[in-house]
């Protein structure tokens, strides 16, 4: 039996792929672990500080983990309060991840990476996978920095780590933390919430987003793809659909008329400024076959009917 460990298993994207891949193979193949106490999950679950390389083999070695889903990091914006700390544990538990694999104690490895890799000197349009790439935040440096170290595994020691570049992720089950694009999840819940929300970013800035069930269904897709068929060893463009606060706004308040939104942009506007305003997924989409179920109104029908059950 292949077992699947999960670092990082109680954020925003860790509670909807335990899920997936517990609902997928043996539950109890599934091993989660996270920095926080307890898990909200009935899966085995072990709390772990990921850039603890000793801990971390233990529970590999313990439970003959094959594949490693590390999805812990400090996000965007969180990320820039302490730039040494997210540095710190961005790439050590990477690093940590990346010998288990090269030392072939695990066979696989999936690892996002974020369109914070882009800077304000990539083009803003259909970004390529291969362009001017000056991340301007620290999370964003240790993105990219991550993805040539991923590039550099997979082609010196033949290791098979996957990776993508995840723009923001819409979710309505856990809340995305410390994040730019965290704003299209929290209006959701201040709408169903009946509460005004006052937006961080301005009403006019555009950046890609991709609902939860693709960003499950994209790791899924790269994760069992022939290891052939991956041309881009660092990690691969992704793209959702691209959307602004304004618009996200507007569906709702003709929802509902009551709900008002205001714009008080933060610090966060200049890192939104830095990035995308959608990116081009030509290589995800030729290599292995990737294509986004939901489009903005999708994803939004999606948000409001499962907060509603939710809140
Ligand atoms: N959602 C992330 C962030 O805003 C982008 O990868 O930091």
């Amino acid at each position: 039996m292949c077992r699947r460990l999960i670092i990082g298993s109680e954020g925003q994207l860790g509670t909807e792929l335990s899920r997936f891949l517990s609902n997928k193979y043996d539950s109890d193949s599934i091993i989660l672990t996270d920095i926080r106490e307890e898990s909200k999950s009935e899966l085995i679950y072990h709390k772990l500080d990921a850039i603890n390389y000793k801990e971390l083999e233990l529970i590999v070695k313990r439970y003959d983990i094959e594949e490693i889903y590390h999805l812990a990091a400090i996000l965007s914006a969180k990320g820039e309060e302490n730039p040494k700390m997210t540095w710190d544990l961005n790439m050590t538990s990477l690093f940590n991840v990346l010998e288990l694999a090269k030392n072939k104690i695990v066979k696989k490895v999936f690892w996002p990476s974020s369109i914070s890799v882009f800077g304000n000197t990539s083009p803003k349009n259909n970004t390529n996978q291969f362009c001017v790439m000056e991340p301007d935040t620290i999370y964003g440096i240790s993105k990219l920095s991550g993805e040539r170290w991923c590039e550099y595994y997979n082609i010196k020691y033949g290791t098979d780590i996957r990776s993508l570049r995840f723009p923001g992720i819409i979710s309505y089950n856990t809340l995305p933390g410390g994040g730019t694009t965290d704003y299209a999840v929290e209006i959701f819940y201040s709408y169903i919430r009946k509460e005004n929300y006052k937006c961080f970013l301005k009403k006019d800035t555009l950046l890609p987003m991709l609902f939860i069930d693709d960003a499950i269904e994209s790791i899924d897709k790269i994760m069992t793809v022939n290891r052939n068929k991956l041309s881009i060893k660092s990690s691969y463009n992704l793209s959702g659909f691209s959307v602004s606060p304004d618009m996200i706004s507007n569906i709702l308040i003709e929802k509902d008329p009551s709900f008002i939104v205001s714009f008080k942009p933060d610090f966060r506007q200049d890192i939104a400024d830095s990035w995308p305003n959608s990116i081009n997924d030509d290589h995800a989409k030729k290599d292995w076959g990737w294509v986004a179920k939901f489009d903005l109104d999708k994803t939004v029908n999606s948000m409001v009917k499962n907060l509603k059950i939710k809140i």
